[in-house]
């Protein structure tokens, strides 16, 4: 992988694709730029060298062109104060003004343009978009791994235009580096954790992993489909009952394979979806009717500690409960503690997924992981073992 470390761009027009694609309050306030922090480095090296950078993002789902909610400005604000210096805002995106502010770019300037999905091409992959955006600059550096599952004008098609300057950014080879660490050179026992609420949504990422790893943890709504499928009793909790034959099947396939595999053993139970509602500790197979399970218990807790404490390289994805409401968060946080614990005795445990990526920043722990993947569905197709069109634009 070509390091942007081992090269000057003292001089140059950077066009730099980023994924900015941040949360933002009622207000527009950023709440978590963390993506945007991870891009520091690349940003700074730039700014080091002596180049000038041309900053392309996108913000939410567009679907009509220009809409004011989706404008990237507050992004622009935020990126300003974080880079201590001023960051030209492109309104429109392309077109005579913007060629010329491009053109009039000194070394140490940074302009973003405006959001790029404003223009409809962009999802689309549209070329002729791509061309037009390619000419802005001397070279193209993508950083944006959140975004690199979608073969989009600046995300993947661009690269076509600058055959022998095409780069990923300090991210995206962090982002890269660590997934092949896990996917392709394991140290062993490797321990996939995998939650959420539907399987349906984690078929590909099951069937990829199970000739990967040597135990797999299935939390989350999710387990409660293979342990109705195993005949347990699971009252209202959440299940998808056209999966229980997918269900029994991956646990043939894992049986075969010799891959362990844990379903918690017990659950916290509610009678309904809120903080206060009425609880109990049962056993997981033996949830009464009108009850629904809202997290793990603490008996699975500790198993899923020794898990995870007897293992060398962890993916975690996807919360064990509803971590959400405090009442229903200790199975998740449970897992957050035994994970940082592990990481502090070498093992290496990458966390990805938005929830799970949430669990871990609402307990402070993200610090103490090896490894916090700013992708959430980019992360999953990798896991799923498809090929991420922003990250083969560049490797061609
Ligand atoms: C994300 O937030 O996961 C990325 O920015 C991709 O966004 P998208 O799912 O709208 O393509």
């Amino acid at each position: 992988m070509k390091s942007i470390n081992d090269i000057s761009f003292a001089g140059k027009k950077v066009l730099l694709r980023v994924d900015f694609n941040v949360p933002v309050d009622e207000h527009k306030n950023i709440t978590d730029d963390t993506r945007m922090r991870e891009s520091m480095p690349t940003i700074k090296k730039l700014l080091a060298d002596g180049a000038a950078i041309i900053i392309m993002a996108h913000f939410g789902r567009p679907k009509n062109g220009f809409d004011p909610e989706l404008s990237l400005a507050p992004v622009a604000k935020h990126l300003s104060e974080m880079i201590g210096r001023p960051v030209l805002f492109t309104q429109d995106l392309l077109g005579d003004k913007v060629t010329a502010m491009a053109a009039g770019l000194k070394a140490g300037d940074v302009m973003l343009l405006e959001n790029i999905r404003f223009y409809p091409g962009e999802t689309k992959g549209d070329v002729a978009l791509a061309e037009q955006l390619s000419k802005l600059g001397d070279c193209y550096i993508n950083d944006a791994f959140g975004a690199a599952h979608r073969e989009h004008s600046s995300t993947a098609v661009i690269a076509r235009f600058f055959p022998n300057d095409k780069y990923f950014g300090f991210l995206m080879e962090n982002e890269v580096r660590n997934l092949e660490k896990l996917m392709q050179n394991p140290q062993r026992p490797f321990t996939a954790i995998i939650g959420g609420s539907k399987v349906s949504s984690k078929i590909g990422i099951l069937e990829n992993l199970l000739d990967k790893v040597d135990n797999m943890v299935i939390i989350g709504g999710m387990r409660y489909t293979f342990t109705k499928a195993l005949g347990g009793k699971i009252g209202k909790s959440i299940c998808e009952d056209d999966k229980m034959d997918l269900a029994l099947e991956l646990m043939r396939r894992m049986d075969e394979k010799g891959v362990k595999y844990y379903l918690p053993t017990d659950s916290l139970i509610a009678d309904n979806f809120s903080n206060d509602a009425n609880t109990q500790l049962v056993p997981s197979n033996q949830v009464p009717d009108e009850w629904e399970s809202m997290d793990i218990g603490p008996e699975s807790s500790k198993m899923l500690d020794e898990v995870i404490k007897a293992s060398k390289t962890i993916l975690w994805n996807g919360p064990a409960g509803v971590f959400e409401i405090p009442a229903f968060s200790k199975g998740t946080q449970a897992i957050a503690k035994s994970v940082a614990e592990a990481c502090a005795n070498g093992t290496f445990a990458a966390v990805g997924g938005g929830d799970s990526v949430a669990a871990v920043k609402q307990l402070n722990l993200a610090d103490q992981m090896s490894y916090v993947s700013t992708g959430g569905g980019a992360m999953l197709e990798y896991l799923e073992g498809k090929t991420l069109p922003g990250i083969a634009a560049i490797m061609d």
